[in-house]
């Protein structure tokens, strides 16, 4: 099969992860899911009683280090060593995710370790500003969206099916703070890219967006 890279973009809780997890099965290629490197720069920050902020994250930039590996229940995320797979899904991971994200210095070290997984071999990552700036040369590019009270309903059910107590009014809120985060900061934005495939997923379910998705990319092999 020749190498692909597939972008997928989109705002939170649009569904990009279980749907890009799902499309890269199919095909037997790798999934990068890069919000989890921005939770785990976070969770070294919280862990670390660091400020996230740029000044106070700047000087440990070097001392974050973030591997990926693969195994048959997906991807593993490690930070400095310690697998922080779960750690990183907690509320204050999220949050501090869309902090840190705003960092320039944040995103050109972590850019660069995304551009490094997708020059090897065929992906599909998952992101915000995959398609307009990590890698602007994909051989597709979609952007996923949904309205923000499906994204809510969505990932408040997913929250109670894993146990976790939560309000649906506070998940709305989340998703809308990191919307206005992640779309006005000033390095790379998410914004769709002029070249690729918007996807409202609003009435949508999850079969028929992968499906959609799937017949796209064998077209392109
Ligand atoms: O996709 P996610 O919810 O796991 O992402 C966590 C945060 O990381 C999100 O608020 C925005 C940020 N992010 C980003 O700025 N750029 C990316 N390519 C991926 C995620």
């Amino acid at each position: 099969m020749k190498k692909v890279n597939i972008a997928i973009d989109g705002p939170a809780g649009a569904g990009k992860s279980s749907i890009s997890k799902e499309v890269a099965k199919r095909l037997g290629i790798v999934y990068v899911d890069t919000g989890a490197m921005y939770r785990a720069c976070a969770v070294y920050a919280l862990e670390n009683g660091i400020e996230i902020s740029q000044e106070a994250i700047i000087p440990h930039l070097g001392d974050i280090k973030i591997d990926i590996n693969y195994n048959e229940n997906g991807q593993q995320i490690i930070l400095n060593g310690k697998d922080v797979s779960d750690r990183i899904r907690e509320q204050d991971a999220t949050i501090g995710s869309s902090k840190i994200a705003v960092i320039p210095e944040v995103r050109l070290k972590l850019v660069e370790l995304q551009r490094s997984l997708a020059e090897s071999k065929s992906v599909i990552m998952d992101g915000r500003d995959i398609g307009t700036y990590v890698l602007p040369n994909a051989d597709l590019k979609i952007f996923l969206t949904a309205s923000v009270a499906e994204r809510a309903r969505r990932r408040f059910l997913e929250m109670q099916q894993k146990g976790m107590e939560c309000d649906i009014k506070d998940v709305e809120r989340d998703i809308e703070f990191r919307d206005k985060n992640d779309s006005e900061r000033e390095f790379a934005p998410l914004r769709c890219a002029e070249d690729a495939v918007l996807i409202d997923s609003s009435d949508l379910n999850f079969d028929e967006v992968c499906d959609k998705i799937y017949d796209m990319v064998k077209k392109i092999l």
